[in-house]
């Protein structure tokens, strides 16, 4: 009998049952439950309502039960019980008979799977820190590998400005280390304790709430028992990271998977981390950089079903909130697995550096170089502007790069333009002019390549 049974007289129907028990998807909760139950018992007995040996019979039984669900964490799935929760009271009753079932006195399972699922969090986010900070190692690594090596700045996917490939990647650790931000950000809003909250109006039992939040590593107990228990703030602020995080994953895979194709030809993808067609014999594929960007689709979508769950729900409790689980627990797994995968692939990844540096001096992306030429010679910019652009004109229809142009031809357009505008329109010249803070000289990149391996030294 469900352990709600007692003012019913018919018997629950199976495709109800089917319906509502969650414990094929919360048994992922059971280390969390009976750590809530262990620290809850200690609670009572504190408090004078159970004796302190019968806290101490619940607490060997329960670790008991948490260390076979080590060896066989699927065990409560075979189980016909509800949920988590009335699995690990069903298997304390099983072994300890009357003192079993004193545990559930003055808690309620609303409190109760909160609290288990904000202990369920902490953990999973801490794996995912330390995804995203080996992430973050991998593409500074990635950043030195690659020296000073040139390629092609993109905007509306047309060549713009060369760019060091070290700056490509910083600008992603920049994305990330702030998503880092936000990951600990969520952190500190999570840790606060529910339980003791009982099902909405709070505990009847005398129990030290602090004390509680104390033992289970809280920052404090949770201030508003309606709000303790039906708060899933955490669920939504996780989702939100974790959607923002995956969709800097997702761009820096499309960057890759575009620089690995036939066309950009600028990375190299090894082996080891490539799968081929069953039909072309040729071909290479980026099918892991595919699915992280796919991965980040299938995250995003779980932000959105979280916040449907919640919008409209009245206070307090309300079973659509059994509805926060699955999407959460794989959104948490996928997040963490994607910036674990992320880690392991990018050492697997080279640049081409004389493909880079030729493909970054075609497409006249020297030609800001050249209007900022004109600018040193006194020229209104607006104007050197047109000017470079009718040397462009000029230079694409005889289908010569910019630097190729003769000094008379430039000359007709231009008279200002001398001799020493050859050196100014040199690839080097045009990466060391942007030396502002933040620019892709490298005189800025391979200082910020060490100032952020050193904030990252502080994260560990
Ligand atoms: N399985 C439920 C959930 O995940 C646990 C809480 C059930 N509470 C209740 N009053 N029915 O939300």
């Amino acid at each position: 009998m469900a352990m709600w049974g007692g003012r019913f007289t018919e018997a629950t129907l199976d495709e109800f049952k089917a319906f509502n028990d969650s414990i094929s998807f919360d048994y992922q909760l059971a280390q969390q439950d009976i750590a809530a139950s262990k620290v809850w018992a200690a609670g009572l007995a504190k408090a004078g309502l159970i004796a302190a040996d019968e806290a101490k019979q619940l607490q060997q039984a329960l670790q008991q039960l948490a260390e076979e669900l080590l060896q066989n964490p699927r065990l409560p799935v075979e189980s016909d019980e509800e949920d988590i929760h009335s699995w690990v009271e069903s298997k304390l009753t099983e072994r300890l008979g009357a003192v079993a079932r004193k545990l559930h006195t003055g808690r309620s399972r609303n409190d109760l799977v909160a609290t288990d699922l904000r202990l369920w969090t902490r953990a999973a986010a801490s794996a995912v820190r330390s995804s995203l900070l080996g992430s973050i190692q991998a593409l500074l690594n990635f950043a030195e590998a690659a020296g000073t090596a040139v390629m092609p700045g993109y905007t509306h996917l047309q060549r713009a400005q060369p760019v060091m490939v070290a700056h490509w990647a910083l600008a992603y650790v920049e994305m990330m280390k702030r998503d880092l931000g936000r990951l600990d950000d969520a952190s500190k809003r999570l840790n606060v304790c529910p339980l003791g909250a009982g099902a909405l109006a709070g505990t009847g039992v005398p129990v030290d709430r602090s004390w509680l939040a104390q033992q289970l590593g809280f920052d404090a107990a949770a201030a508003n028992s309606l709000d303790a228990v039906s708060d899933r703030d955490f669920v939504v602020e996780f989702s939100a990271a974790a959607s923002l995080c995956m969709t800097h994953v997702s761009r820096l895979s499309e960057d890759v998977i575009f620089f690995c194709s036939g066309e950009a030809g600028f990375f190299k993808l090894g082996d080891a981390i490539s799968s081929g067609s069953s039909l072309m014999p040729q071909k290479k594929n980026p099918d892991v950089f595919e699915l992280l960007r796919g991965k980040s689709g299938r995250i995003l979508g779980q932000l959105v079903a979280i916040l449907h769950v919640l919008k409209g729900l009245p206070l307090a409790y309300n079973k659509d909130m059994q509805e926060d689980k699955q999407g959460f627990f794989d959104l948490m797994q996928q997040w963490q697995q994607s910036l674990q995968v992320l880690a392991t692939v990018l050492p697997h990844l080279s640049v081409k550096v004389a493909v880079c540096r030729q493909a970054a001096e075609l497409g006249y992306s020297n030609a800001t170089d050249l209007a900022d030429y004109l600018v040193g010679k006194g020229i209104p910019f607006r104007d050197a502007h047109h000017l470079s652009g009718q040397l462009v004109l000029i230079a694409s229809g005889q289908q010569l790069p910019l630097e190729q142009l003769s000094l008379t031809e430039m000359q007709k357009v231009c008279p200002d333009i001398s001799e020493d505008v050859y050196p100014a329109l040199t690839l080097e010249a045009g990466m060391a002019r942007r030396n502002a803070l933040g620019g892709t000289s490298p005189e800025q990149v391979l200082p910020a390549l060490v100032q952020a391996r050193a904030w990252l030294a502080t994260q560990q």
